[in-house]
């Protein structure tokens, strides 16, 4: 058995000469961003793969998602969850948008949408749920609250590359979705992001947003930024593409072999996918439960020794940082639920290239007396 170190993901990275051609073609181009050739082919394969109708490539998740925000005015108050990654309500503050922080559900570990409604105030303009893990939110819940208040809906979808429930891809719910390709993701482009939207007009201002707000040459119509995909990013994630199929399936039957392994297991407990037709397997979240023999850290420490490096995802919550914890809403007792994961979770590794003899290794370790 092989014991080099197994860390919680590891990028998937096609055959490096498969890569070489796409360079050559940049070289020969000479255009290296703004919307050139891989980048717009990129937009294309991307809406077909998906089946989504508008996308619009970014740098990265995080300036996506600060632009979702500017497109759709979105100021005040936004409901959103404290069991993400800090890039999601961080957001919200470099808009200067107040996050209100609600509690999520014990099953789907995604916000509540029981609890959504005592948290608008007047302020209130949006709601920001997170796809957690690639589970589906409670869309329909969700929009009938958005409908009734009138507040926009945008999904930080990081997690959420190819998931579908019955009716298509998740990512057609909300006003916007947002993708993360981060070198950690399901799908990456090195580091890299995109706007999913519903309609050619907004995805053209979206386009404005990520380029300085130029409408032309001579004209700015927008406070933009700088959120372009470069051309070397594009084109990996062209190539990334045609591997992704081949890696979703991979993280499937490691997702099998998990499951078939840990079930039974006294003391842990699974987060089950709801709602998804098609899952991404992006996570392997496990709940250390109080009937395990050792507590999670001890777990994460003792899994540490033996070289795999599983991570408490997501913990501490968003709402236990310092710029956040003061708020009313960050509060403990406003968020039992996700206080109470946050002290069980733990990801274990999983990515396409983890093989069977380190999966059976981390899958032994577990078993603790
Ligand atoms: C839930 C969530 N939101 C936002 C982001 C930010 O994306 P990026 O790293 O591409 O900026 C990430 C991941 O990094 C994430 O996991």
């Amino acid at each position: 058995m092989s014991d080099k170190p197994v860390f919680v993901t590891q990028p998937y990275l096609p055959p490096l000469e498969e890569f070489l051609p796409y360079l050559e073609q940049i070289w020969a181009n000479k255009i290296l961003t703004n919307g050139g050739v891989m980048h717009q082919q990129l937009e294309k394969e991307l809406c077909a793969y998906l089946g989504v109708e508008h996308i619009a490539l970014f740098n990265n998740g995080t300036i996506a998602l600060l632009t979702a925000l500017q497109a759709l005015r979105v100021a005040g108050e936004v409901i959103t969850t404290p069991y993400s990654f800090v890039a999601t309500s961080h957001s919200l503050l470099w808009n200067g948008i107040k996050p209100v922080f609600v509690d999520i559900d014990p099953y789907t570990l995604n916000l509540d949408p029981i609890k959504i409604e005592a948290a608008i105030t007047p302020q209130t303009t949006a709601i920001m749920p997170v796809h957690c893990y690639g589970n589906p939110c409670a869309v329909e819940s969700i929009q009938k609250i958005a409908d009734n208040y009138n507040l926009r809906v945008i999904y930080d979808a990081a997690h959420a590359f190819g998931v579908e429930d019955v009716g298509g891809s998740i990512l057609r719910h909300g006003d916007l979705s947002v993708l993360s390709f981060h070198a950690t993701k399901v799908f990456n482009t090195f580091e890299g992001g995109a706007i999913i939207c519903p309609d050619a007009k907004t995805k053209q201002r979206i386009n404005h947003l990520k380029n300085f707000g130029f409408v032309d040459e001579v004209t700015v119509v927008a406070p933009g930024i700088n959120g372009k995909m470069s051309e070397v990013n594009a084109a990996f994630g062209l190539l990334q593409l045609k591997h992704i199929d081949l890696a979703l399936a991979r993280r499937r039957e490691i997702d099998r072999v998990y499951r078939e392994g840990i079930r039974g297991m006294k003391g842990i407990s699974l987060v089950e996918g709801v709602g998804q037709a098609t899952a991404n397997y992006s996570y392997f979240p496990i709940l250390v439960e109080a009937d395990y023999p050792i507590s999670r850290d001890e777990l994460y420490l003792q899994l540490k020794k033996k070289d795999i490096y599983a991570r408490r995802y997501f913990y501490p919550l968003i709402s236990e940082f310092p710029m956040y914890r003061g708020m009313q809403s960050a509060q403990c007792n406003n968020l039992p639920v996700a206080n109470e994961v946050a002290k069980k979770v733990l990801c274990l590794p999983i990515y396409p290239d983890l093989s069977k003899d380190e999966l059976d290794r981390i899958i032994d370790a577990l078993k603790v007396e």
